[in-house]
C-alpha cells in the first residue's frame, strides 16, 4: 500500500532527529505539500537549525510555538493546516534528565501523547495516519547475547523509558479501541548533526574539541546500537507510507559499541582532523571514568529484520561513514555549535518567540 499524505504535522520538529526529518523529508521527491512543526522549544529545541528551510519553503514550511499539552492549540493545527498525519517525536528525551527531574517527562510524553491521541480521534475524518516516534529503551536491557524483536516485552528501567512505554501502550490503545490509524517505531541510539550536547556523541566532540574532560560512566563497556539519524528518518518515512495501521516496527543501525570505543574513536579522529590541544597531547588523555547513571542499561541491539523484510529498509550509512559525516560536521559546523554551548539560540529564542 501506498498513503498518500498532504499535509504533515511533525511534533518536536525543532529537536535533534525533527530536524533532520523536516530536512531530510524536503528533499525527497514524496515530500508532503506542507510541513507543520508543531514544537514547545524547551531547551532541547532550536529553530536556528531550520532557519534556511523556513527561508526556502516560505509556503510549505510552518512552524507553531506550542505545548503539545495544549489540546485547543492542537486541534487548532490540525483544523487550520488541513493535517491529514501526524509524526509524533515530540518528549522529553535526555535519560540523565529524567533520572534528576521526571515530572517534565511524565507531562509531555504521556500527556502529551495522550493529548495529540485525543485530538486525532477527533479528526477521524480527516487523519490518515498518526505515527508514534518511540525508542528500544522500553524493553529494558540485554545481557551479553541476543536482541530485542518486536514481541520482546516491555521492562522500561529509566523514567525517560517509563514515560516512552506508557506512550506506547496510548498509542496502542487507540489503535485497538478507536481503529486510530497508527504506526510504532521502537529505534535505537541515533547520531548526527544537530544534536543536542548533552547527549553522548555531540558532548564527547564538543568537549574534546574543547581539551575538557570526557565523561565515561562505570566501567565504559555498556553497549548501543548506533544508527545515523537520516537512516532513521528514512525508516520513518517508509513506515508512514507504506506499512498497515497497527504495525510496530523496530529500527536499528546493526552497529553495537561499548561507549569507551565510541570515545575513543572520536578522540582519534579529531586528533587527525582537528587543531591539536594546546598542549600537544592526545585527546584520549581527557577521558575520565565517573560514577555510573543509576539503573543504567547494561546493553541494547535490534533485531530490525522486519522492517528490512516488510519495507525493504536498511540503513544506508555503515558506523564508519556515518561517524566521519558527523565529525565533519561538527567541526564545519562551529557557529551552530558555540550557539548551542553559550545558550546564545535561546536569547534568539525569547526575541522571536516571547
Ligand atoms: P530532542 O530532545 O532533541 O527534541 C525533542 C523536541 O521536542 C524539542 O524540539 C522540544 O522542544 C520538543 N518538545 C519537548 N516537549 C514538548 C512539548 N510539551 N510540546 C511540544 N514540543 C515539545 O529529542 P530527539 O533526540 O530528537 O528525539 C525525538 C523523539 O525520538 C523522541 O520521542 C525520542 O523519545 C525518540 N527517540 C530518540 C532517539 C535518540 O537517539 N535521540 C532514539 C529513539 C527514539
Ligand atoms: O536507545 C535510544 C535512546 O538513546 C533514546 O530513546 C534516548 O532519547 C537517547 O537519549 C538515547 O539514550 P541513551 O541514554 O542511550 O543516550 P546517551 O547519549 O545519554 O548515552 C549513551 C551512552 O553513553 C549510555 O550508555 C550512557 C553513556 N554516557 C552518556 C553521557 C551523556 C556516558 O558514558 N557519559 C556521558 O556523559
Amino acid at each position: 500500500m501506498t498513503r498518500n499524505i498532504r499535509n504533515l504535522l511533525v511534533t518536536g520538529g525543532a529537536g535533534f532527529i525533527g530536524v533532520n526529518f523536516i530536512r531530510w523529508l524536503f528533499d525527497q521527491p514524496d515530500a508532503p505539500e506542507r510541513i507543520v512543526n508543531f514544537d514547545k522549544l524547551t531547551y532541547a529545541g532550536n529553530p536556528l537549525s531550520l532557519l534556511d528551510v523556513a527561508e526556502q519553503y516560505p509556503d510549505r514550511y510552518v512552524f507553531i510555538h506550542a505545548d503539545i499539552c495544549n489540546a485547543a492549540a492542537v486541534r487548532d493545527a490540525i483544523q487550520t493546516h488541513r493535517i491529514d498525519a501526524i509524526a509524533h517525536f515530540a518528549a522529553e528525551s535526555h535519560v540523565d534528565r529524567s533520572i534528576v527531574a521526571p515530572d517534565d517527562f511524565i507531562q509531555t510524553n504521556i500527556i502529551g501523547t495522550y493529548t495529540l491521541l485525543e485530538a486525532a480521534r477527533q479528526h477521524a475524518d480527516q487523519i490518515r495516519l498518526f505515527h508514534h516516534v518511540s525508542t528500544d529503551e522500553v524493553y529494558g536491557t540485554l545481557g551479553p547475547t541476543g536482541f530485542f524483536t518486536e514481541e520482546t516485552p516491555y521492562a522500561p528501567n529509566s523514567p525517560y523509558s517509563a514515560s516512552k512505554a506508557a506512550s506506547d501502550h496510548l498509542v496502542r490503545a487507540y489503535h485497538e479501541t478507536y481503529h486510530l490509524p497508527t504506526t510504532l517505531s521502537n529505534c535505537s541510539n541515533n547520531y548526527g548533526p544537530y544534536q543536542f550536547p548533552e547527549k553522548l556523541i555531540p558532548l564527547i566532540i564538543l568537549n574534546a574539541l574543547e581539551g575538557k574532560p570526557l565523561p565515561v560512566y562505570g566501567d565504559g563497556l555498556h553497549v548501543r546500537d548506533w544508527l545515523y539519524v537520516t537512516d532513521h528518518c528514512a525508516a520513518i518515512w517508509q513506515i508512514m507510507k507504506h506499512a498497515q495501521p497497527g504495525t510496530i516496527y523496530n529500527v536499528g543501525g546493526r552497529n553495537e559499541l561499548p561507549n569507551i570505543r565510541v570515545v575513543e574513536t572520536i578522540c582519534d579522529l579529531l586528533d587527525t582532523h582537528a587543531p591539536p590541544l594546546p598542549n600537544g597531547a592526545p585527546r584520549r588523555s581527557l577521558i575520565t571514568y565517573v560514577k555510573d547513571r543509576p539503573g543504567h542499561d547494561r546493553r541494547y541491539a535490534i533485531d530490525c529484520s522486519k522492517i528490512e523484510r516488510d519495507l525493504h529498509w536498511t540503513p544506508a550509512q555503515t558506523w564508519e561513514s556515518g561517524f566521519a559525516k558527523t565529525i565533519r560536521w561538527y567541526l564545519d559546523n562551529s557557529a551552530w555549535c558555540q550557539q548551542v554551548r553559550s545558550g546564545e539560540y535561546q536569547n534568539w529564542i525569547a526575541t522571536h518567540y516571547g
